[in-house]
């Protein structure tokens, strides 16, 4: 019998695993001591700055966690699975010590920031090794956005390695939205989409037993790292939801049984008004504010992922076994429960006023496709070539605004992302996007072509855009942009 230390126990327990559990998984004794680390584990499952700073550290690193009442060895950031939330506003500076004690290297990735992509700040290009720190730092402007963001590893070759193994968090930046009174006195959710895929023995799959082609997918879906989670949603109150896509290649095709969704903020940009819909579209990366209203029956509904035909290889290689249950039937990822009734509350009627980019400068043509690549097989491919680390594909001029056409050519949807700028969606197959928004996330479906309009503020430097299935970004579908002063 494995004798526990006081350490260990306080680990696991404040994670969240039952004492229970942990004398069982002793018991067989199938934990071995490297699972547990001398190093000291943070467990905070949020950090908001105080006095204009945002200060913390972070540690990546395996660790054997609770999911859904099962064990399973994860990639964690302090720990956890999702990663702790992360707060600031507009103003405040940023330091996060980080530390690798992954086996792989790595290196973090600000989803939806607009930070530097250079130096410690929003650097794609860093490559952090196991058992190096880095400190990052950069400035939160005082004219950003607030929203709903995300950080995640970045180093190409791994992210969807890394982020199927659970890698990723949100980082909120409060303001203007949070401050609009009807908002304010809306309860306030947090949900992290994350799929798993697990052997017998809590072990993630290997690459080698998933379809890359398609983007690896799990069976086991989790909401903040829980299956099927309840919240409770007031009667006659309003439930304020901040979602994110945190998978590496699921889509999410979300309902709430006999409820609609008042969107307010896509990507984490905020919209002019809130917007009614039954279904909500998630591509990986993509994130969305919605407000609902709690004026149905008091029971329990249920939120459900509805299937999703995001496409497929065809004869060129199948849907692979993981790509399978995401087609066929609805699952059930949350339920809301009403539970306390408070005085009926209204939606907001005007969130922000959104104005349209002027005319571009320059216009830009991508072709997104697949082919077949001499020295690694099977390749993801923008205009024709898998993407090169000292290539660069696309220059532009800081504070140019450019209209790229971006045109799918394949046979899946692809979600095209571009770091550091948002974008504005201006037509899809030339009908013109009736909704003003801007985002940093834009699915293009197979055989259309979307046009997007991006002006290069405020940072100049080199960094990506590519395909946030990121099997495909890891398999060439990205391109290195250069912003010049
Ligand atoms: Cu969330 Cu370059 O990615
Ligand atoms: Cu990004
Ligand atoms: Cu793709």
């Amino acid at each position: 019998m494995v004798k526990i230390n006081r350490r260990q126990f306080i680990i696991l327990s404040a994670a969240g695993a039952g004492v229970a559990l942990v004398g069982h998984q002793l018991g067989q004794g199938t934990i071995s001591s490297q699972t547990f680390p001398e190093s000291s584990v943070n467990l905070a499952p949020l950090y908001q700055s105080s006095d204009g700073l945002l200060e913390l550290d972070l540690e990546a690193r395996e660790r054997l966690v609770n999911l859904g009442g099962k064990q399973a060895y994860l990639l964690t950031y302090n720990g956890q699975v999702p990663a702790p939330r992360l707060e600031a506003k507009p103003g405040d500076k940023v330091r996060i010590h980080f530390t690798n004690n992954l086996s792989q290297p790595t290196n973090l990735h600000y989803h939806g920031l607009h930070i530097p992509p250079t130096g410690n700040a929003d650097n794609v290009f860093l490559r952090i090794n196991p058992g190096e720190k880095f400190t990052y730092e950069f400035e939160i402007v005082q004219n950003h956005p607030s929203g709903t963001f995300w950080y995640h590893p970045h180093l190409h070759g791994l992210v969807a390695e890394q982020l199927f193994g659970g890698l990723a968090g949100l980082f909120i930046v409060r303001g203007e939205l949070d401050e609009i009174p009807e908002i304010k006195a809306a309860q306030e959710e947090f949900l992290v989409l994350q799929d798993f895929a697990l052997d017998e023995g809590g072990r993630l799959f290997s690459s080698m037993h998933m379809s890359l082609m398609m983007g690896r997918e799990g069976d086991l879906i989790a909401v903040n790292g829980k299956i099927n989670p309840s919240f409770s949603l007031p009667a006659q109150g309003l439930l304020r939801l901040r979602i994110l896509n945190a998978s590496p290649s699921r889509f999410y095709r979300l309902s709430l049984e006999n409820h609609s969704f008042y969107q307010i903020a896509i990507d984490g940009n905020t919209l002019n008004k809130p917007i009614e819909v039954k279904e909500l579209l998630l591509t990986p990366g993509q994130r969305a504010d919605v407000l609902v209203k709690g004026d149905q029956e008091p029971g329990q509904y249920r939120l459900l992922n509805l299937p999703y035909d995001r496409g497929s290889m065809g004869m060129m290689g199948g849907r692979g076994m993981m790509g399978r249950n995401n087609r066929d039937v609805p699952i059930v990822l949350a339920t809301l429960n009403y539970e306390s009734t408070v005085e009926s509350l209204s939606l907001p009627t005007k969130l922000t006023s959104i104005s349209a980019l002027p005319e571009p400068q320059t216009v830009r043509r991508f072709e997104l496709n697949h082919g077949m690549n001499p020295a690694v097989g099977m390749a993801f491919l923008i205009n024709g070539q898998p993407y090169s680390g000292d290539r660069l594909d696309t220059t532009v001029k800081l504070n140019s605004i450019e209209d790229w056409e971006i045109t799918n050519t394949g046979v899946m949807d692809h979600p095209f992302h571009i770091h550091v700028n948002s974008f504005q969606v201006i037509s899809r197959n030339g009908i013109s996007e009736s909704l003003p928004a801007w985002r940093d996330t834009v699915l293009v479906r197979r055989g259309e072509t979307v046009r997007i309009r991006i002006q290069f503020r405020d940072f100049a430097g080199k960094t990506v855009y590519h395909c946030h299935i990121l099997d495909h970004e890891d398999l060439g579908m990205m391109g290195n942009l250069m912003i010049n002063a």
